[in-house]
């Protein structure tokens, strides 16, 4: 089987490149991928790498991610989270290949505090979640075979995440302020990339599962209870932090660039039963972050 994956440099297109190698053949690409086009500021560019390659499975791990940066650079962004991801679709409707692309719980206005499901209504509050509605919505219209997973808070060892900004900081000061009162649950790249690999399978052996899911670790958290997992981990595996206070502060008090939902809880039963899998709690995701960032000491 041959897999054509964009964004091989990402957190999560990291670890996808070795979940999917068991799979079959995976031609990965980042942005400045050289044989093939892999910018998704071109969507005809990356149109025609499909053409060119005719992989069985597609899958998107990059995107524009940059949330308040987003709010600057709408038409950007529109064209990475939008405009590739349709070409792209395009392009696997006619080859029959399987797309699967990332979400995210941004796309909703994290009103309430019940766990979102896939039926419930997208209101996103800011450009990067408007986008990558618009790219979702993309995806399912251009007729192909598609699997979207939604997730949010993801971590890895690789790129920007909050576990690396806390532990940076940690390192540096006395007392954090961290926002206590959006909830959500953690969610590592490694996870997302098994999990995909696991669905990808199934999907290709029937291909009524195709779809839209809601994909996370299990539990809830708040960044603020977060950040204090974070430097708990970090001690508990033997590293001296100068942070001794966490201290809770609202949204509110924090004002943001882009405004972000509350609530980010994701209803992941559908993705559950349909693949007969069984979600972790993210504990156990963030304390392998954090375990590989202080064994490279990478933060
Ligand atoms: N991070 C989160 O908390 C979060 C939450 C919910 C959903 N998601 C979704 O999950 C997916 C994976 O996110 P992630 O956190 O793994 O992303 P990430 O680590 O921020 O990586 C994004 C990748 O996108 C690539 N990229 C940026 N501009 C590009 C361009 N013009 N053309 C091609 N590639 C470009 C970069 O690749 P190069 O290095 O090659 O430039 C980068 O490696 C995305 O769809 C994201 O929307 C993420």
């Amino acid at each position: 089987m041959k897999i054509l994956l964009f964004g091989k440099n990402g957190q999560v297109g990291w670890e996808l490149v070795r979940s999917l190698s068991v799979l079959g053949e995976v031609i990965a690409l980042s942005s400045s991928s050289r044989d093939f086009c892999g910018n998704l500021s071109y969507p005809e560019g990356v149109a025609s790498t499909v053409r060119k390659t005719s992989p069985q499975v597609i899958v998107i791990a990059s995107a524009y991610t940059a949330v308040d940066k987003a709010e600057s650079e709408p038409a950007l962004a529109a064209t990475l989270n939008r405009d590739s991801p349709a070409a792209i679709a395009r392009e696997a409707s006619r080859f029959g290949s399987l797309l699967v692309h990332y979400s995210t719980d941004y796309v909703y206005d994290g009103s309430g505090s019940a766990p979102r499901v896939e039926t419930d209504d997208p209101r996103p509050l800011n450009v990067y979640g408007r986008t990558k509605l618009q790219g979702d919505n993309a995806i399912q219209e251009a007729g192909c075979l598609w699997l979207i997973f939604r997730t949010s808070w993801v971590h890895s060892p690789r790129n920007h995440n909050f576990p690396k900004t806390i532990l940076r900081l940690a390192k540096q000061r006395e007392s954090l302020n961290v926002v206590c009162d959006q909830i959500g649950a953690p969610t590592s790249a490694e996870l997302l990339a098994d999990a995909t690999a696991h669905a990808i399978l199934q999907t290709l052996d029937d291909p009524s599962k195709c779809g839209l899911y809601h994909l996370c670790a299990s539990g809830e958290t708040s960044w603020h209870e977060y950040a204090q997992f974070i430097c708990q981990t970090a001690r508990d595996l033997g590293h001296t932090l100068p942070t001794t206070k966490i201290e809770p502060v609202p949204s509110s008090a924090y004002p943001s660039i882009a405004k972000r939902p509350l609530n980010s809880r994701l209803d992941t039963s559908k993705f559950c039963r349909t693949f007969g899998l069984q979600l972790p709690p993210w504990q156990f995701g963030v304390q392998r972050t954090i375990n590989e960032l202080l064994i490279h000491n990478s933060f």
